[in-house]
Order: C-alpha cells, then sequence, then structure tokens
C-alpha cells in the first residue's frame, strides 16, 4: 500500500494505540468523579495537559481539549463573536478557509455579523495591504488557516500577528490543523490568542484536539451542560485518546525535527516528475508545506483517477476528505483563480514521516501507468 492521502488523516502510531488501550483499561472512570479512580484518571489528563503545554509552549490553562479540528474552529470563532458582539460584529477572515471555519462564519454572517473575506493571489496568500485596509473599529476577530489543506500554500502568521499587535482589541485565531509537525508555528511569538489542532492529522486518534485558548481570552461556551475544559468545552473527556494525543504530539515533533528534509525532498522530486507529464499543472506554490502536492489533471475527472490508483494499491485524495464528496470544484482554486477546468480536475497528494523516496517514485510510474490506461478508455 502507498498511502499519500495524510492530510485527509494519518495512520496512528503504534505507540499512540499502545497507550489509548492501556490508559482505557486502567484508567476509564470518568476524570470528574470524586472517588478516587476519578481523581487518577484526572490526574493523568492534568499530566497530558501539562505535556501539551510543555510541547507547545504555553501554559497548561491555555489548553482546551476539543474533539477535533471541526469543534475547534467552531469554538473558536463562534465563541469569540458571540463573547465579544457588544464591542463589535466584524470580522475578518479569508476566502480559502477549511470548510469548519468558513461555514461558521457563513453562520455568524446569517446572525447579522459582517464579515470580510480576504481574497487570495494565484498562490493562495493572502495581502497583508488589504488585511490592514479591512480592520476597523467594530473587528473583533481575524482568524485564517495557517497551511492550506488543499494546497499547502502557508499565511504569513507571524506578520499577521505584527500587524494586529497594533491592534491589542483585536482576536487572533489560527486553524493550524494542517502546519502540526510539518510546518512550525510559535504561538506566543506570533501574538496568536486561539489556535486549533486535530490530532488525526498527526498520527493521534480521530475525535480529540487542541484549542490553544490564551489566558484571559474569555469565550462564549457552544455546549452547555458540563463544567470541563474551564467551562470552555461542556463533555466528559476522552481520557485514553487525550493522552495518546499527548504521546502523538511529541512523536511528530521528534520526527519532523529528524526527517522534514525527507519530506521536501520527496515532494520536489513529485513535482519535478509530475512537470514533466503532458496535461498535468501545478496548483500548490514554489513555496508551501512540505507534505502536500495539488496538481490538475486536464480532461480527466479526479474520481476516475482516484479510482484506478486505489486499484493499484495507491491512496490519493481531490481535495478535503469532508468536502471529496461534494463533486465539482474546488473552492479554493477557485478563489486562487485558477478556472473552473484546473478547479474540477484536482488531485492531491499528502506525505508524512512514513513515507519514502521509492514509494513516491512507483506512485508516479502507476499513475503514469493510469492515465495511459484511462485516456485509452477515453478514446
Ligand atoms: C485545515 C483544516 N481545518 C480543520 C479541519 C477539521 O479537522 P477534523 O477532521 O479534526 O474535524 C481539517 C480537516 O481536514 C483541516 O484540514
Amino acid at each position: 500500500m502507498i498511502y499519500l492521502d495524510n492530510s485527509a488523516t494519518t495512520k496512528p502510531y503504534k505507540e499512540v494505540l499502545d497507550t489509548f488501550v492501556t490508559v482505557s483499561e486502567r484508567y476509564f472512570a470518568n476524570p470528574s468523579s470524586l472517588h478516587s479512580k476519578g481523581s487518577e484518571a484526572e490526574k493523568l489528563l492534568g499530566q497530558a495537559r501539562k505535556s501539551i503545554a510543555q510541547l507547545l509552549e504555553v501554559a497548561p490553562s491555555e489548553v482546551v481539549f476539543t474533539s477535533g479540528g471541526t469543534e475547534g474552529n467552531n469554538i473558536a470563532i463562534k465563541g469569540i463573536a458571540f463573547q465579544h458582539q457588544n464591542r463589535g460584529k466584524h470580522l475578518i477572515t479569508s476566502s480559502v478557509e477549511h470548510a469548519s471555519s468558513h461555514e461558521s462564519f457563513q453562520y455568524l454572517e446569517s446572525q447579522g455579523f459582517e464579515i470580510t473575506y480576504l481574497p487570495v493571489d494565484h498562490d493562495g496568500l493572502i495581502s497583508l495591504e488589504d488585511l490592514e485596509r479591512s480592520i476597523r473599529q467594530d473587528t473583533i476577530l481575524v482568524s485564517l488557516i495557517h497551511v492550506n489543506n488543499e494546497t499547502g500554500t502557508i499565511q504569513p502568521i507571524q506578520e499577521i500577528g505584527k500587524i494586529l499587535k497594533e491592534h491589542p482589541k483585536i482576536f487572533f485565531h489560527v486553524d493550524n490543523v494542517q502546519g502540526v509537525g510539518k510546518v512550525d508555528l510559535p504561538l506566543k511569538e506570533c501574538g496568536i490568542d486561539l489556535c486549533t489542532i486535530s490530532a488525526h492529522k498527526f498520527h493521534g486518534l480521530k475525535g480529540n484536539g487542541i484549542l490553544f485558548v490564551k489566558n484571559g481570552v474569555s469565550l462564549s461556551s457552544l455546549f452547555t451542560g458540563g463544567e470541563q475544559e474551564l467551562k470552555k468545552r461542556a463533555g466528559t473527556e476522552n481520557v485514553a485518546g487525550i493522552v495518546a494525543m499527548a504521546k502523538a504530539l511529541r512523536l511528530i515533533l521528534q520526527e519532523s525535527k529528524e526527517k522534514r528534509e525527507n519530506l521536501f525532498e520527496i515532494k520536489q522530486f513529485l513535482i519535478e516528475e509530475l512537470r514533466t507529464i503532458d496535461g498535468i499543472d501545478i496548483n500548490t506554490p514554489i513555496s508551501s508545506a512540505p507534505h502536500i502536492i495539488n496538481f490538475s489533471v486536464k480532461g480527466i475527472k479526479p474520481e476516475v483517477l482516484i479510482h484506478s490508483l486505489d486499484k493499484r494499491d495507491v491512496y490519493v485524495s481531490t481535495r478535503s476528505a469532508c468536502s471529496s464528496r461534494q463533486g465539482g470544484a474546488s473552492r479554493i482554486l477557485l478563489e486562487m483563480g485558477l478556472g473552473e477546468n484546473r478547479a474540477s480536475t484536482a488531485i492531491r497528494l499528502s506525505t508524512t514521516y512514513g513515507n519514502t523516496l521509492k514509494e513516491a517514485e512507483l506512485s508516479l510510474k502507476i499513475l503514469k501507468e493510469e492515465l495511459i490506461n484511462i485516456k485509452k478508455v477515453m478514446r
């Protein structure tokens, strides 16, 4: 199997699965229960919070456990909007956010908030001048994706943070679901107030995530009925998944220190080879995340190519897993001005540290063969 769909999800590390099983067996009590078993689970939860905080270089009180990226983005965006609406109802985001942010903003628009969707250039980048120009007296939130899940475009978060330092009343939320372990993001240095992270994108388990909420930032809570997670996210914590996520975070950060160059090498190889194939356009900008390669294949429906590769045991995707079943053109590629044809024929390859150059070579060989087969059938 050659699995090149790591931006949709990653295979959990063996150590993560072992941790999950051990904790589920030994510490299954509810961490909010008053008896000693509950206290043991609570203690373990506290230790996981501390290790995650250390790895992210933040305080333990700034780590809120969630069910993943979609929830984190919803809590951050709607939570800030509803809590601080008396100060202003203007919010700024980009036109290339993940659906979980994009649709949160659309919902807020229906609730009387005013949203500026910053446009992007051909590389998928917002302009800092546009951002500065769109800031108003009543702006309360800027929310942006760090690494784009379809193209690997990296928004200049540090520079944006610098601009927002001049506007201390505006909260800054970053969706870093695709960046963890692949593109560094020092939360404090970048002036970030809230940051969304999801465990299954770095070999943790699905259904676990982190929302970094800077100390002092108040949020209206989306869920009611429990006092967990500093009242920011009601609901019994998934202790085993959280402890396993702490392990995954430690392991991915270690791998990223040792092997990030490998990812760049594989990406470079794939892009150079793809460029030589007739009818292929590369959509990923030159300077981008090391693990995402997006390209369009003229005249071939992505579903057809995905299924032919699948039969050869190579797994790729069209765009984000959440919107891949919708079909049609990619909203992100359209916003980049790449046109309907390119936007509706896009394929995404996404790697991680387990992938090798040999796999990349083999998958390209198979891709070339399958393109010939598909074209033969189409004739
Ligand atoms: C950039 C980005 N944000 C948010 C999400 C949603 O994360 P989750 O699958 O954990 O809900 C994804 C998932 O693909 C993503 O790529």
